[in-house]
């Protein structure tokens, strides 16, 4: 029985938490990047269950969390020595890794592909629930498909508050963006999806250059244009472009909020400014809170300010882009 609304509850529920995963139920769960909607990975129904409450096409792989890096041999095999120096260097953290998955992980986990997405969270209480379930945890985000990712366990009660048991609290996010993935499984190691952990830091560790996905081949929703949206039509912008586009919506009289990380005095109580940091890392922590509370507003539009296009902005240019991929001003 699903009730009306999920119960959210701190780590006095993780014995509940233990209960229903291994009845085939789901739990949403903070991590260090995102909140995860997790299962049972062992459990082919289970993992069905994630696709049905998120509406995710069954194609797109689940990330499988784990607890310790001596399970990595039970999801993973012919696992390349970078993979350890990686797991070394980034686990427990914000790094998946795609290995050639263990034949006995379920097809389903995997969207039928003989690879698996594998990490561990640097969360307590995350790390605590796999911990003691003792196995890995199949995790997307714990957001509906195509929407925002959650970083407080009140954004999954919202998005998913009506479809699962229980929403484990562990406050907001440390990092606030989807882990950085590694793709391990081809000649030169590649990045499918940018994130805290840099491709120099990985370059670095396993001592040769990664490459960045284009994004198009690999079967990745995180890699697919209009991922992480807002409901509210959302537009990347310049300056000069965002100025143009407040004065046309004014005098429509139309309403428009404003994402950036500069101030604009001249607009006060007219638009909505959301003011972002100017520094890439708190500007990642916040975003998503950010976008969720622009898109509450009924506005007809957000303006995404573009940030800087150099390496430090990597992962949050990557989630603006895809945030307003609908739509270009
Ligand atoms: O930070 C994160 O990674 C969060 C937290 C909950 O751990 N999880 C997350 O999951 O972002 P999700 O499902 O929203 O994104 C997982 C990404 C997807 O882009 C998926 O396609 C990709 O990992 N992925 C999983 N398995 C894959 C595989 N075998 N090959 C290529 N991409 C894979
Ligand atoms: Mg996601």
């Amino acid at each position: 029985m699903i009730p009306e609304h999920a119960r959210i509850a701190g780590e006095d529920a993780l014995n509940d938490a233990i209960d229903i995963l291994k009845r085939g139920g789901l739990v949403a769960f903070p991590t260090e990047t995102v909140y995860g909607l997790g299962a049972d990975a062992r459990n082919p129904v289970a993992v069905r269950r994630i696709f049905a409450v998120k509406q995710r096409p069954a194609n797109h792989p689940l990330i499988v969390h784990l607890a310790d890096v001596s399970q990595l041999a039970q999801w993973a095999q012919a696992i390349p020595d970078v993979a350890w120096r990686l797991a070394e260097q980034f686990w427990p953290g914000p790094l998946a890794m795609i290995l050639p998955k263990h034949p006995d992980v379920p097809l389903e986990v995997t969207g039928g592909q003989q690879t698996v997405a594998l990490r561990i969270p640097d969360n307590p209480l995350a790390l605590a629930l796999l911990r003691q379930f003792g196995s890995g945890i199949a995790a997307p985000s714990a957001n509906r498909f195509n929407h925002v990712s959650p970083t407080q366990a009140a954004h999954v009660l919202s998005e998913l508050g009506d479809r699962i048991e229980l929403i484990l609290d562990g406050g907001d996010c440390r990092v606030g963006l989807e882990s950085t993935i590694v793709d391990l499984t081809g000649c030169q190691p590649r990045i499918l999806r940018p994130g805290h952990i840099s491709p120099e830091q990985i370059a670095d560790v396993i001592g040769q250059p990664v490459t960045l996905s284009n994004g198009i081949e690999t079967r990745a929703p995180g890699t697919l244009a209009l991922h992480y949206a807002p409901d509210t039509p959302s537009a990347l912008c310049t300056q000069s472009e965002l100025l143009q586009q407040v004065a046309e919506y004014l005098s429509k009289k139309r309403s428009v909020g404003i994402l950036s990380w500069r101030d604009y005095p001249q607009f006060e109580g007219r638009v909505r400014l959301q003011k972002m940091s100017d520094d890439p890392v708190a500007y990642g922590h916040d975003l998503y809170a950010a976008l969720r509370q622009l898109d509450q507003q009924g506005l007809d539009k957000i303006l995404v300010e573009a940030v800087p296009d150099d390496e430090s902005w990597l992962a949050v240019n990557d989630r603006l882009r895809k945030a307003t991929a609908a739509i270009s001003v």
